[in-house]
């Protein structure tokens, strides 16, 4: 099954991603974790992103694209595929089209996350993650079990993302609504998209979107 996570910063996309890989062994495909992969790395394409990322706009169409085609071209046909802050324009939407179907794939479901955008800032300014695998937490909602230690590997060093500040996530938030929210018509058209209240606990949503994927 090949799917999407709609909603805006905040929303709980790589939070539900990340249980859909541990619980479903389908694919996460971010294509923001992988512009910040790709700035740490000091590619061309992260030289390139980082200013666009610090002020909170969207990177060009075709550098996104591009990442994700190379993803899908090096998985396996039957992993499914979890695409997380992709498609974001309503050129990503139609170069997703045709990315899906050269790699023989096509789109299940379009799974929207409807949240409150006053409580997203507030999400998104609590976030930390583990520096050395990724996992994911929050300062009120999610604190690792043992105080400065990572639940999933020990590690005791943690990081916060730079656009993870209030004035960058008014402009990500904006970005949203004027490019990506237009593009769920698009979607509803085809009859793919479902709604999960993403207020509710990160358990409720998982059990939610484990629902719509039976
Ligand atoms: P990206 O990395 O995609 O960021 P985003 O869309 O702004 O979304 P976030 O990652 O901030 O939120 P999320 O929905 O994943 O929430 P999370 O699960 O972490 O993009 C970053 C930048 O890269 C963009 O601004 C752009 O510049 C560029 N970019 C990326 N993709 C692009 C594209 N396709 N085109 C162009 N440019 C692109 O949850 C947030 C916090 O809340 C966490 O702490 C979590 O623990 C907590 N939480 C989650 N769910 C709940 C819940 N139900 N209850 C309580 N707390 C919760
Ligand atoms: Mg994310």
């Amino acid at each position: 099954m090949n799917i999407i996570l709609l909603g805006p910063p905040g929303a709980g996309k790589g939070t539900q991603a990340q249980r859909l890989v541990d619980n479903r062994g389908m694919r996460q495909l971010s294509t923001g974790d992988m512009l910040r992969a790709a700035v740490g790395a000091g590619t061309p394409i992260g030289l390139k992103a980082k200013a666009v990322m610090d002020r909170g706009e969207l990177v060009s169409d075709e550098i996104v694209s591009e990442l994700i085609d190379a993803e899908l071209a090096a998985m396996d046909a039957d992993s499914g595929a979890i695409f997380d802050g992709y498609p974001r324009t309503a050129a990503q939407a139609g170069m997703l089209d045709t990315i899906l179907a050269s790699h023989d794939r096509k789109l299940h479901k379009v799974i929207e996350l409807e949240v409150d955008e006053d409580a997203l800032v507030d999400r998104i300014t609590g976030r930390f993650t583990c520096a050395n695998c990724g996992a994911g937490y929050h300062d009120r909602y999610k604190q690792p079990e043992t105080e400065g230690v990572c639940d999933v590997c020990g590690s005791t060093e943690f990081k916060r993302r730079p656009d993870d500040n209030e004035e960058t996530v008014r402009t990500r938030m904006q970005e949203y609504r004027a490019k990506t929210a237009p593009i769920l018509p698009i979607y509803e058209q085809r009859d793919l998209v479902e709604r999960v209240d993403g207020m509710a606990s990160i358990d409720e949503v998982s059990e939610a979107i484990n629902g719509l994927l039976r």
